[in-house]
């Protein structure tokens, strides 16, 4: 893949006479890569089949002078005023029956036909005019798809399609009935027709209509994406596609939205969006959504916008420290983006983006953030060169399933119980001890790992019991934690045995009693220490596992809630509850020692460490996300490339080392 720097460009915004000078500014900061256009619908098509691409020609061989090469977004996330005029019920319709309104973006159904003929028009001859064009190199489609239809869409064409999509899973409506359980509250269902999407009832919907609209959306996204990618990989072979995707954003499955792409592209925001309180994420959350978007693909990606300045809409964000801008760019590397686009370029002046700050301020003068990146470019692409396509190699990871996320936000149990949240918790476990990780899901190759930790594993398939026993048997360390084996992939209870049922074979351990922990949180004592845990607490009964934990309060003192159990060549752990992190930490620890697995940096220290592996070498980050000095002792065999063992406030190196197998 391509090391490059690049800056998310709408030229559209400026005059024209400007776009020499961002051209040459751009050029000396060390950009060689703009996207542009993925709002630009009504710039290239005036009204109904008028088409103009001359404005966007010009700029491009504007760029082209300075060596500036381009990706075109598809600009179906922002379809015209005069498109709405023309196909009215294109509008998307909410949960309550509301028609959205034209106004911000994203004001589309995804599964109106007459949208997507446009749609094929439109791609169809921006592809054809461009495919020769030596300076465009690759498309973006569309922009963060699933992105505001949370709710979206429940007009007539997406219940249509829903029916559909449910008579080609079930066949007949009579195992529809069987799978979904409708003979709950009178629901069953002679005809497909008759089946709504979850539209506002005076009470809650059946869980297995709900997992299914939550799939069948995602499903109809990938579609949508992937209809796209048709026309352009038809017509533009030698160009790459790729898609902005939101790390942890979970309305479409993402292992499936990547899965067409030739890479991933993501968007970085440590400052997060315009929440209140604003979300300053935490640096172990940014790694985890670097590591998940890494993991897609299992290969490097790109950072399709990476915060450049303070964000904001109507509430502002901080302004980044000086420093910060660097670091999260030297962190997305870290993590395996071998390119770097950042948003935007220029603040706008207008719109409801005119204070989501670009690496320009307003004016267009280059100020601390453009000097602070130009240096930071300049010391980094030497490097990047040389571990370029190269991944940290983990030896731990964790399952991600998007449907068991979604079965969560359907039945989170607890208030407090958030699926991501707590798969986090284990990512952060990893993170603690400077432990490459990478994410999987049930289709991924587990074998690749020592250990694989699957959390909140509820909805069970045959086959993936299968593969993980697989996994043990030959050798591999599980972990399995609370609400696992529950229900099965249509959201029904297993009912055969008691949980965690078809897990049962792998836990050495039956529940017998559980406990929702509404009120109070819980004390496990595990390996002679004390810790407080909540949400939940299943109840074990060993049958060949061995307890290595038990629960310390009320009537459940002295019950196990930690058990491992030996299977085969490998083991399976199994934690009753939401260990809380302390606990996650030394438990992981433990774990980790056991099984040899390498930390990158072994002493405790306030600095996250990071690794590209290529070949023959270990090109090591030392990330300092404090805004205090910090002191690393380095290991004899590291050489200094980028700063050093005294890492500044918000500062960070880059180390060479040997790799430790090689000769
Ligand atoms: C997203 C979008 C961009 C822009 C930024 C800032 O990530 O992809 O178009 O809207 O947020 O709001
Ligand atoms: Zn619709």
């Amino acid at each position: 893949m391509d090391i490059r720097f690049g800056a998310d460009y709408y030229p559209e915004h400026w005059d024209e006479k400007r776009h020499e000078t961002d051209a040459k500014l751009m050029h000396e900061i060390g950009i060689d890569v703009v996207r542009m256009a993925e709002f630009a619908w009504s710039k290239l098509e005036l009204e109904n089949g008028v088409f103009r691409f001359e404005w966007l020609d010009n700029v491009i061989n504007i760029l082209a002078n300075y060596n500036i090469r381009v990706v075109l977004g598809t600009p179906s996330a922002a379809p015209p005023a005069w498109l709405i005029d023309e196909i009215p019920d294109l509008l998307p319709v909410d949960s309550q029956g509301r028609t959205r309104g034209f106004g911000g973006r994203h004001h589309n159904c995804h599964s109106n036909s007459a949208f997507r003929e446009h749609i094929k028009r439109l791609v169809s001859k921006m592809a054809h005019h461009y495919k020769n064009n030596p300076n465009v190199i690759g498309w973006q489609i569309d922009n963060e798809l699933g992105n505001s239809h949370n709710d979206l869409c429940h007009c007539k064409s997406c219940r249509r399609r829903f029916q559909k999509w449910l008579e080609s899973k079930y066949k007949t409506i009579d195992e529809l009935n069987r799978e979904w359980g409708t003979s709950f509250w009178s629901q069953t269902y002679d005809r497909f027709e008759q089946i709504p999407t979850p539209m506002i009832t005076p009470n809650s919907h059946n869980p297995s209509l709900l997992l299914d609209w939550k799939r069948f959306h995602s499903d109809l996204i990938v579609k949508f994406q992937q209809f796209q990618i048709d026309i352009i990989r038809q017509i533009c072979p030698n160009h790459f596609i790729t898609h902005n995707l939101m790390g942890f954003f979970n309305l479409v499955d993402y292992f499936d939205l990547t899965e067409n792409l030739d890479f991933v592209s993501h968007d970085q925001y440590p400052m997060g969006f315009f929440d209140n309180p604003q979300p300053m994420k935490e640096p172990s959350v940014l790694a985890a959504d670097l590591d998940l978007m890494r993991s897609l693909k299992n290969k490097t990606f790109w950072i399709m916008e990476q915060q450049a300045g303070p964000t904001g809409w109507e509430i502002l964000g901080r302004t980044p420290k000086p420093g910060q801008l660097r670091l999260w760019s030297a962190q997305s590397v870290a993590h395996g983006a071998d390119t770097v686009v950042y948003f935007r370029w220029r603040t706008c002046a207008f719109g409801t983006e005119e204070y989501w700050h670009g690496i320009l301020p307003h004016s267009g003068n280059p100020g601390r953030r453009y000097y602070e990146l130009q240096k930071f470019i300049s010391e980094i692409k030497p490097y990047m060169e040389k571990f370029k396509d190269s991944l940290p190699e983990s030896e731990a990871a964790i399952l991600f399933s998007y449907e068991q996320s979604w079965a969560f936000e359907i039945q989170p149990h607890h208030p407090e119980l958030n699926y991501i949240d707590y798969v986090r918790n284990f990512h952060r476990g990893l993170y603690n001890q400077n432990i490459p990780v990478d994410f999987i899901s049930e289709k991924g190759d587990f074998e690749r790992y020592k250990l694989v930790i699957a959390p909140l594993l509820f909805l069970v398939s045959d086959e993936l019991v299968e593969k993980l026993t697989r996994y043990v048997v030959q050798g591999g360390i599980l972990v399995l934690t609370m609400r696992s084996g529950v229900k099965d992939m249509n959201n029904k209870c297993h009912i055969e045995s008691e949980l965690p049922g078809k897990l049962t074979e792998l836990t050495g351990a039956v529940i017998t009693d559980y406990d929702c922990l509404r009120d109070q949180d819980i004390g496990i004592r595990y390996n002679g220490k004390d810790y407080r845990c909540r949400i939940w607490c299943d109840i074990l009964k060993p049958v060949s596992a061995e307890c290595i934990g038990t629960y310390t309060d009320d009537c459940y003192r002295d019950e196990p809630a930690i058990t491992v159990n030996h299977v085969g060549n490998g083991r399976v752990y199994y934690i009753g509850t939401e260990p809380g992190q302390k606990l996650i930490d030394d438990f992981l620890s433990d774990i980790v020692n056991a099984a040899g697995i390498e930390r990158i940096y072994d002493k405790p220290a306030e600095v996250e460490f990071v690794r590209r592996r290529t070949k023959d070498a270990d090109y090591i980050f030392a990330l300092n996300h404090t805004d205090r000095p910090q002191t690393i002792a380095i290991a004899e065999n590291w050489k200094r490339l980028v700063n050093n063992e005294n890492l500044e406030p918000f500062g960070y190196a880059l180390f060479v080392a040997d790799r430790p197998d090689s000769p």
